[in-house]
């Protein structure tokens, strides 16, 4: 007997998953509509689901909580549901605020996206919800539908300012690809991305550690974007030109904002130096633009940590080609570009550095780009 069988007394209609990401290049640039490079992970969440005859939801999760969430999708109320049953709630309330009805549906969740890793655990409970419901209800939702679904639902029922980086990932990625992602208007590209046939390793390593300002200070960074760009009197910061940069610095009087605004435009101009190097097969020279990323990322936008600046600094002080934060940063994951013969050397010295701080072991893993979200046969 499945999970879902035990908790709920019926077979699942079917079974949905959607994947964690990590973004290759291209960080904090979603929200001012610049471009990005994820890809999607191995690790996803899995959603069994069987539709009811009425408008009760009925959540459970196997890795959170030892009970069924019941709640009814006539009163569903914005910061009322607590904890992870908020996501696919507000997923349900961002459909039905589109205008769907949804049948109630009796949800069993099973996810190994780490949590507060900053590999969008979040993003993947999203998209798993939005796809589910979508075809159980026949909406027939695209791949950006379902991710601004998720979107809203995180920004407005969960409270979470996040941009359309960790959803669009979960819900269009493609195997063995990146996905050069132009979050103006949701229109991408799938790169091949097959690190092994250049012998090379993209390792991700999740550092265990999550800062608690995170989400206060993600929401000022935004708003010191915002500030740029007014000054700048641009819709967005996607609409500096890289080649204006040093003048539109110059008009900025705001010292922070200025250093905000060099990340944004340098960042959306290494995705595209990035893409251009993967186009031409020099999977190696990307490298240093990593790391020129993550120095942007700690200097100018100011959003990594002691514990990221360790995982990068010793990886490529151990033989990485290039390593950044990835993600929202305050701690979280780094990866690192990193030549096969190296990839133990590169662990331990991470490892061992985390020990010598006095920090908890990180989790390092390999990042092979696996499929966006889906239904899987049953
Ligand atoms: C978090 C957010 C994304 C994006 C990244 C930074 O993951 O959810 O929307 O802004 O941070 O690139």
């Amino acid at each position: 007997m499945t999970d879902h069988q035990r908790e709920f007394g019926v077979a699942p209609d079917g079974a949905w998953s959607a994947p964690g990401r990590v973004n290759l290049i291209g960080e904090h640039t979603d929200y001012n509509e610049g471009f990005v490079l994820p890809l999607a992970l191995p690790h996803s969440a899995v959603a069994t689901v069987t539709a009811r005859a009425d408008r009760t939801l009925r959540l459970r999760s196997r890795d959170v909580g030892d009970r069924v969430v019941e709640l009814s999708l006539d009163r569903l109320v914005p910061g009322e549901v607590p904890g992870w049953a908020a996501y696919p709630a507000g997923v349900a309330w961002a459909l039905e605020g589109a205008g769907h009805r949804l049948r109630g549906a009796d949800i069993h969740f099973a996810s190994d996206v780490p949590t507060g890793a900053g590999l969008s655990s979040s993003a993947a409970l999203e998209v798993v919800t939005a796809l589910a419901f979508s075809d159980l209800n026949e909406l027939g939702l695209t791949a950006p539908e379902l991710a601004r679904i998720g979107q809203l639902a995180e920004n407005d029922f969960v409270g979470m300012p996040c941009g359309i980086l960790d959803q669009m990932a979960s819900a269009s990625c493609v195997e063995g690809h990146v996905f050069h992602l132009d979050t103006r208007d949701l229109g991408g590209r799938q790169v091949p991305f097959d690190m092994a046939a250049e012998g090379l390793r993209l390792l991700v390593v999740d550092t265990r550690v999550k800062h608690a300002h995170a989400d206060g200070a993600y929401g000022r960074r935004r708003a010191e974007c915002e500030a740029g760009a007014a000054a700048l009197g641009v819709p967005f910061l996607r609409d500096v030109p890289f080649d204006g940069l040093e003048a539109a610095l110059a008009r900025i009087d705001d010292e922070a904002v200025r250093r905000r605004v060099r990340h944004v435009v340098t960042e959306d101009r290494r995705v595209a130096r990035v893409v251009a190097l993967l186009d031409a097969g020099r999977a190696r020279e990307i490298g240093p633009l990593l790391t020129e990323g993550h120095v942007s990322l700690r200097d100018d936008f100011e959003v990594s940590c002691p514990e990221l600046d360790l995982a990068v600094d010793t990886a490529n002080a151990a033989g990485a080609l290039g390593s950044r934060m990835t993600g929202g940063g305050f701690g979280g994951s780094a990866i690192a570009l990193v030549p096969e013969e190296s990839v133990a050397a590169v662990g331990k010295a991470v490892t061992d550095a985390f020990a010598g701080a006095g920090l908890a072991a990180p989790r390092i893993f390999e990042a092979i780009p696996a499929p966006g979200a889906r239904r899987l046969p049953v």
